[in-house]
Parts: C-alpha cells; structure tokens; sequence
C-alpha cells in the first residue's frame, strides 16, 4: 500500500527545517501491539493478569489478540517503510523473553525480537528498544515486583541478556518507560497493573525503579558497544488554577511529583523533597550507596508529552493537598482522553528540561493524540489529530530555533492499540486498525507524516 498524497492544510515547515540529523519516528510498545499473549513458551505478564479483572479495564478487554503485531510484524514494518518512516521504538515483552522473569530464556521469544529488527535493518529502519514499557512478569510480581529490592537483580539479570542477545544490532536503547506513571498508576493509585495502591508500595516501587533506571544505563553501557542509551519521562507542564499563594505552592508540588521525581536523583540532585515532603518517607527504603547509584549519565532523555494540567490547592488529597482541574470543567479544547490540547506545553518541557546541567539531548519519544475516528469509503479523514501533530511540531520547532537541545520526535503512535485501562477506545494511531479483521488503513495524519518525512 502506498499512501497517496494529499494536499495539507497550511502547515509549511519541513522535515529538514529541524536539521538532516533531526530523528523522526514512531513508538509503541509490547502489551498494547503484540498480541500473542500465551504463544509457546511465553510467560504471564502483569498485564495479562491484571486484565482478567473486567472491572479494571474499559468493557473488559484485554491485549490477548489487539494489532496482532507478534504474527504481523513483517508486513507492519514493510507499511512503515512505505511510509518513510526511517525510526521505529518498541518494548521488548520481558515475559516472552524470560517466562519466568529470572532464568530459563524462551528461544521463541528470543526468535521473534531477531525478527523484527532484522526486518527493521532491512528496510532501513533503526530500531529503538525501549527494555521496560509495564509489562513485568507476574512470576516476579508475587514476589512483590517493583516493592521488592531484588527487582535491582532481576532486572540487572534481563538487561544484561537484552544486551547481549541483540546489541549487535540494536544502538538505540531506552531503560524505562514513564516510571511515575507505572509506580503512580499501578502501584499507587491501583488503577494499572498490577493494581496495588497506597504509600507504602508507592515509595518502594519508586525508589526501586529509580535504580533500576540507573543500574540499566550502566548494563547497557557495559554489554552494548556504542550504545545510546535513554530513559523516558512522562511530563506536562503544570500551570497554578490561580495566583493565590496556596495554588502556586499547590503547582509546585504537583511538579515535583509529575516531572521532577525521576530525572533529578538521575542526575545527581536526589529526589525533590523539599518541595514534596512527603518523599521523607522514601528514607526507610534507602541504602547510603543509593544516592551514587541512581545517577547515570543518559545519553539521551526522552519526553513524553500530550497536554498540561492545571492545579489548585486541595485540603481533601492527601500527602500532596493539590489536585488537577480537569479539561473538561475548564472549557478548553480535549481529546478523546480529555486531556487538554495545548501545544505549548511540549515547549515547555523541552525548555525545563533543557535547563538542567547534565542532559546532553532531549528527544521527544511520545507526542500524539486520541480523537474520535470513523472509517468512510475505506479512508479515515482525522483533521484533529493531523492539527494537533502540527501546532506540537510547530512548538518543537520553535524550541530548536531558540536552540534548545532537541534532537528528535517520536509520534505516540504506529497504529491504533490497547491503551491500557481504557482499552481499544481511544485510537492514537497514524494508522487506523479494524480490531476484527486486523486490516490496516493509514490515516490522513498517517499521510501528512509520511509526505513529510519524504526525501527526509
Ligand atoms: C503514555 C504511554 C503509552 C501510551 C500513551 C498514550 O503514557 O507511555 O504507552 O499509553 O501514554
């Protein structure tokens, strides 16, 4: 299938305004393409557990099956190609390559990741390996999974085989997906896998995936010869409800929370306490060598970003006193997720970001958008998520001629998958798919995207 090529609205910059080294791709991850979730040997995953509740997920579904990739990998990356999609991010499924999270491999794990970055290298496309995107074995989640300290072992231990398995071929490597967001939503709030809420996972499971991150980078830098290797941050920039003194304190702490907690022990600052006291608690969970052994020098951090939040001071929230005010009562313009569509807010991250010491590249690794899509005479017309790709791109642009140091952009994502506790229904792909008979149709995003990157 080659896409046809409309004409686009009035969106005039090019792909090599950002420079000929600007990396543009797209990013997805195991649990929500895969599919495949018991094939051979594979092990369970948190996510298949945790999916077995119909409670926890949007009408019961589940990733057994959704965009089939583990079957369908070939043709997925051939369309790619024909796409111009020259930079391709995927997880790697820890319990489809160790089914017991420690121990014996599965050669048909094993067998299917060569697969696909063979087939990535044949069609000219870099593969970029994200190790951990929330998809823990539930062998080692009964053991407590991230609450317990040997997660450090474990996940040292499946590194390290990642590494040596495909570092050969794979340069491109990113240690965690998100960790505020799978320690806050599946370890705090409960409402991800696996499920567990309350302080006293929520501060273990932090700190153990802060060393992780770190532990990560040094395996990688240790087994892989001329890696790059980065960890992902998901990050919205925080805006105060009002300028009464106890909203801004209110935003500060929700900062802390959401966009400082992991990058600052990374970088040798520790964790924000003073701005969160509640992070005192983290003391009991610490070692006097974990504060050198949560720094790496990444050589890239990746920046998640699809909206901004705002937030007022709340008596009623415990430990913070701050809370979001959605989308929704602020009568602003939402996706489907009913996160608020404001563009500058990617800006905004690049540039606190950016003035950290210490971060030698920024690359957005996530960035895209959920709209409602309809398949009409075998086309699926999507003028809002093709605006929202370009107002972000515009702000990503303007962050680089201001000379911030912002190397790529990944769109968040491929095609339509299981976006996890909200299940198939928000679609964020470039590339639509029917879930039933597993036929692809790429999107008019999905063509702007590729006429873009065209000749890039
Ligand atoms: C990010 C996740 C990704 C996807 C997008 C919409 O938080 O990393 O897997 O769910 O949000």
């Amino acid at each position: 299938m080659t896409p046809s090529n409309p004409t686009f609205s009035n969106f005039e910059l090019k792909a090599s305004d950002f420079g000929s080294d600007f990396i543009w791709g797209v990013s997805t991850a195991a649990y929500q393409i895969e599919g495949a979730h018991n094939s051979a040997d594979k092990g369970e995953s948190i996510w298949d557990r945790f999916t077995r509740n119909k409670k926890n997920i949007y009408q019961g579904q589940n990733g057994h099956i959704t965009c089939d990739f583990y079957n369908r990998y070939k043709e997925d990356i051939l369309l790619m190609r024909s796409m111009n999609i020259r930079h391709f991010r995927f997880s790697l499924s820890w319990s489809r390559l160790i089914p017991e999270g420690q121990g014996q491999l599965s050669i048909d794990g094993i067998d299917f990741y060569n697969r696909v970055i063979d087939i990535c290298l044949e069609c000219g496309i870099t593969p970029w390996i994200t190790l951990y995107h929330w998809d823990l074995p539930q062998a080692l989640e009964e053991k407590g999974g991230w609450t317990n300290r040997n997660i450090l072992n474990w996940f040292e231990a499946y590194t390290r085989q990642c590494g040596q398995l495909f570092g050969d071929r794979v340069k491109h490597w990113i240690v965690l997906n998100e960790p505020m967001v799978f320690t806050g939503a599946g370890y705090f709030l409960g409402v991800h896998a696996p499920g567990k809420k309350g302080l006293r996972n929520f501060l273990p499971a932090v700190h153990h995936a802060t060393l992780c991150q770190a532990l990560g980078g040094k395996v990688l830098r240790d087994t892989v010869e001329k890696a790059l290797i980065g960890t992902t941050f998901s990050c919205s920039q925080i805006t105060p409800y009002s300028q009464k003194e106890k909203d801004v304190k209110a935003s500060r702490k929700a900062d802390a929370l959401l966009n400082r907690l992991f990058i600052e022990p990374s970088l040798g600052m520790g964790y924000p306490v003073k701005d969160l006291k509640v992070l005192r608690r983290m003391e009991k969970h610490q070692k006097p060598e974990d504060q050198k052994n949560m720094i790496f020098d990444f050589d890239f951090i990746g920046i998640q970003n699809y909206t901004r939040e705002v937030v007022k001071h709340s008596f009623t929230v415990p430990y913070l006193r701050s809370k979001i005010v959605n989308a929704t009562k602020r009568n602003v313009p939402t996706t489907l997720m009913d996160w608020e569509v404001y563009p500058k807010s990617i800006h905004a991250m690049i540039s606190q970001f950016n003035s950290y010491e210490g971060i030698k590249k920024l690359i957005i690794t996530e960035n895209g958008a959920a709209f409602e899509d309809n398949v009409l005479n075998g086309e699926v017309h999507d003028p809002e998520r093709l605006s929202y790709l370009q107002e972000y791109i515009k702000e990503v642009h303007r962050a680089k001629e201001e000379g911030l140091g912002i190397a790529g952009y990944f769109v968040w994502t491929f095609i339509d998958n299981f976006e996890w506790a909200e299940g198939f229904y928000p679609r964020f792909g470039l590339v639509h798919n029917n879930f039933k008979t597993q036929k692809r149709l790429i999107k008019t995003s999905g063509k702007w995207y590729s006429s873009f990157l065209k000749n890039h």
